[in-house]
Order: structure tokens, then sequence, then C-alpha cells
């Protein structure tokens, strides 16, 4: 058994080790999984500069999704069965060879189901979907804004609100990922990075319009967004991406600008308007509401069976790529999942 070990904060080439991993027998609600592939998130990215509080103390194995085959299982697991083959959300311990993880995330998948597809599902669709039907309640013909929508969980969130009938604003930082947003039937793409898309939808539709934004990026992006949302809107606040930035160091320059740039709210101001800002974060879901997060994945494992949502995977990189593989994410170059093959 194997597993890259974050060993170090800063720059992905000096942040990972593979070494030998030493996996306890699966406690009670555990089962053991044997992986085929692992999934990368934003949040390994946080992790590994040192911005994820709930990262464990390192040296310490990070990954939030795994696919693979159940080879042991605790004495209190139902309806999961040691040979059957699995997505799993794993509470960090992913980038390895072998996990323990919670049976309430982990879900049965088809034998011929793609491996990185089956990964996508777990973190980034099973997030994306409790965004969209539990906090967010979409509606048909809602105005919906999603920020990095070419993203892994953009993608996810896209895909759902189509579903949904709604009419989606989508934000994406190249003209690549804006042609990749159009395929997804984005109504209006927007380059962020070449037009406000405070502005943008301000002059297609002014202030107060929109009534649903999903926003992964944090500070002035959440600031600017409650302008742009319509009594009864809701924006859902799931990320805060901008603090990474492109450099392998932390910075405290920039952790203040996001938090200052939140700016100052008022709970009555969400009362005269009818409006909700509400947070999102799965591993409390996973912690508290486990049940749920268990819907969340079977739901989405079932649209997926069902033809009704499609992941789309960016790029796969071998496990000895990962420090590329964390680069590319960082940098802002993926579309889609980005998975990592042993
Ligand atoms: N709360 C939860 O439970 C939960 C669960 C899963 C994910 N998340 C969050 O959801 C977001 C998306 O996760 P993901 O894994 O699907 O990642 P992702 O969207 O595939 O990748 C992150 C994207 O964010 C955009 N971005 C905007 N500003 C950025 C910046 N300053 N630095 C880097 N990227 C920036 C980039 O897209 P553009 O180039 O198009 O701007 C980048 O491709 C992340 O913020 C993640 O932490 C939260």
């Amino acid at each position: 058994m194997k597993a890259y070990y974050l060993i170090k904060n800063g720059s992905s080439k000096t942040a990972f080790e593979l070494k030998d991993l030493h996996l306890n027998e699966p406690k009670d609600d555990e089962v053991t999984i044997e992986t085929e592939v692992f999934g990368l998130n934003f949040a390994d990215v946080m992790a590994r500069l040192g911005y994820y509080k709930a990262c464990p103390p390192l040296p310490a194995v990070i990954g939030y999704d795994v696919v693979g085959r159940i080879i042991n299982k605790g004495k209190n697991v139902k309806n999961l069965e040691i040979g059957q083959r699995v997505t799993a959300l794993t509470r960090f311990g992913g980038y390895a060879t072998h996990v323990n993880t919670n049976q309430s995330g982990v879900v049965l998948i088809k034998e011929d189901t793609d491996a990185g597809i089956a990964t996508a599902l777990a973190t980034q669709y099973s997030t994306a979907y409790f965004a969209a039907e539990y906090s967010m309640n979409l509606q048909k013909n809602e105005h919906v804004l999603i920020q990095a929508a070419a993203g892994g969980v953009g993608t996810a969130l896209v895909q759902l609100a189509k579903r949904k009938g709604c009419i989606i604003y989508g934000t994406a930082g190249s003209e690549e990922k804006l042609e990749y947003l159009k395929k997804q039937g984005v109504d209006f793409p927007i380059n962020y990075r070449k037009q406000d898309f405070y502005e943008y939808i301000k002059a297609e539709r002014g202030e107060m319009s929109i009534d649903a934004i999903f926003d992964s990026i944090g500070g002035n992006y959440v600031k600017k967004g409650l302008k742009l949302l319509a009594p009864g809107g809701r924006l859902a606040m799931y990320g805060a991406a901008q603090i990474a930035g492109n450099s392998d160091n932390k910075s405290i320059v920039r952790q203040l600008k996001t938090l200052f740039g939140f700016g100052k709210y008022r709970p009555t101001q969400f009362f005269a308007n009818s409006q909700a800002l509400i947070g999102v974060n799965m591993l409390q879901i996973a912690d508290y509401k486990p049940y749920i997060l268990k819907k969340c994945m079977t739901a989405v494992v079932d649209l997926y069976n069902n033809k009704e949502i499609n992941p789309t995977i960016g790029k796969t990189f071998k496990a000895s790529e990962l420090a590329e593989a964390h680069d590319f994410l960082q940098k802002r170059k993926s579309i889609g999942k980005i998975v990592i093959q042993w």
C-alpha cells in the first residue's frame, strides 16, 4: 500500500512524497477501498498552500474522491459488499492506493462506468447537487449566475441548472473555456478577465435581476454578486479561490484583501429584500448529515446512469505527475475534472 503524503506546504514540486501507507482495519461504519484513480479538487491546492484549516497536521494524505473496489468493511456497514466497485467521497486519505472511508460517502457504480467520470461524481457533483437542490432549490426559468463555470463544480452546476430549465450566466477565465461553456449550453458566457461580470449583467438585465448565484471565488465577487441579486434571490458561497492566486507562498495580503473584499452586510437588508446568503460546506454535511451526503451521491450517480448529466474529464495525469497536475489546477488551466491514475 502506497500514498502520496503532503509533507510540506508550498510548491507542488516539494510538497508531496510517495511513501508506504499503514492502514488500520476499517472502523464499524467504514469500508476499505482499493483505488483505481483519485480525483483532484481545488481544496487540495488550498491544503497544499496551507490555507485549508480542515487539513490534518502534516505529514498527511489529502484527497477527497476515489474510485475503486471494496476489499474490507466494518461490522455496521449495510448495503455494500466486498468486491463491489464504488465511487467515494473520502474525508482526506484519497491520494492512496487504499483508503478507509465512511459508508455514507460510498455509492455503487456500474462495471463499465469510466473511473474518471465516477470520481467527478463524488465530490464535485455531490457538492453541486447539494447546493443546487437543497440550498438553492433552483426553479425553471430562474436567472442563474455560476462563477468559474468551466471548473469541476462549475460544470456540474451548469448541467444541473440546465436540467432545471434555468437561464445561465457563466464566468470563466479564457476564450477556450468560453467555447466550452457555449457547448455546455451556457446562455451568457462571460470572460471575466476581459469583462467585469457585474457590469455585463447590469447592462444586460440591470441590478437586482439574478435569482441564484453560485460563488466559489469569494471576496469582492460576493459583494458585487449581492448587488445583482433579485428579490427572492439566493447567493450560495462555497469557496474562496481568489485567496490562492498563482504563487506557491501563503499571502496574508491576499487573505486580507479577500476578507475585506466581502464588504459588510446587515441582516435587515436580506429580510427587506427577501434574499438569502447561504454557505455550503460538504465536510460539515458529511459529518452532521451523512444521510444527505448519501442522497446527493446516489442522486448524481443515478442522473449519470440516466444520461441526464455527463462530467467532463479535462485531463488525466499519472500519479507520478501529481506535482504537474496540482500546478495545472492552481494556474487555472483546467476544464472539468482532473483525474490521477495509479
Ligand atoms: N464548500 C464545499 O463543500 C466545496 C466542495 C467542493 C469544491 N469547493 C470549492 O469549489 C470551487 C471549485 O472547486 P473545483 O475543485 O471544481 O475547482 P475548479 O473550479 O475546477 O478550479 C478552480 C477554478 O477557479 C477559478 N478561479 C478563479 N479565481 C481563481 C484564482 N484566483 N486562483 C485559482 N483559480 C481561480 C479558475 O477558473 P477560471 O480560470 O475560469 O477563473 C479555476 O479553474 C473551489 O473554490 C473549491 O474550493 C467547495
